[in-house]
């Protein structure tokens, strides 16, 4: 093999073996996943509370679409990224989720189904002026602190 070829080989070697050395822990990703889908849960509201506390000014198309994003959201399952072992006190400062999640498991569910129930009806009214929405928005919101109250380490 020529020098050239066995430096191509062995540079390429490197960059395949290089992120695998430095390979984090793969279960920070299932953190990132399900901060990302609360993240995104935290985008969408945004506006409707804005609207909702007279902040902004309401707009029909956008409640609707914004509420209907959430609305979507119910549908994603990524339960996966919800593993066994990944609380706060195995991840400190990378979670806030508390152990009791999984301790008293399917307690938490019960606060996922009020909230799916809460968000759909939320994305039926959403659009139908802004004394429709509020006290959706409101329902929605309650539901988000239950289970945040109940299930993360907050300061
Ligand atoms: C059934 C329980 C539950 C419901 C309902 C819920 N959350 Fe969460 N949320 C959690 C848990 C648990 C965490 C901690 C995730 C982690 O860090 O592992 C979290 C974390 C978050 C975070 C922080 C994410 C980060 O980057 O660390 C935001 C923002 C958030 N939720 C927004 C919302 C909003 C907005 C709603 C309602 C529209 C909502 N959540 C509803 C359980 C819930």
């Amino acid at each position: 093999m020529k020098l050239a070829t066995r430096l191509c080989l062995l540079i390429a070697g490197l960059t395949l073996t290089v992120p695998g050395i430095a390979a984090k822990d793969p279960n920070l990703k299932l953190l990132k996943a399900r901060q990302g889908e609360m993240q995104l849960r935290a985008y969408n509201v945004g506006p409707l509370f804005g609207m909702a506390k007279g902040k902004m000014e309401y707009d029909a198309a956008l409640a609707s679409k914004l509420a209907n994003n959430l609305k979507t959201q119910l549908s994603l399952d990524i339960g996966g990224a919800w593993k066994k072992g990944t609380d706060i006190e195995a991840y400190p400062g990378k979670t806030t989720s508390l152990g009791k999640i999984w301790t008293t498991y399917p307690e938490i569910s019960e606060y996922g189904k009020k909230y799916a129930k809460a968000v759909k009806e939320l994305a039926a009214e959403a659009g139908n002026g802004l004394d429709a929405l509020k006290p959706k928005i409101s329902a929605v919101g309650k539901t988000c602190k239950g289970c945040h109250d109940e299930f993360r380490e907050l300061n």
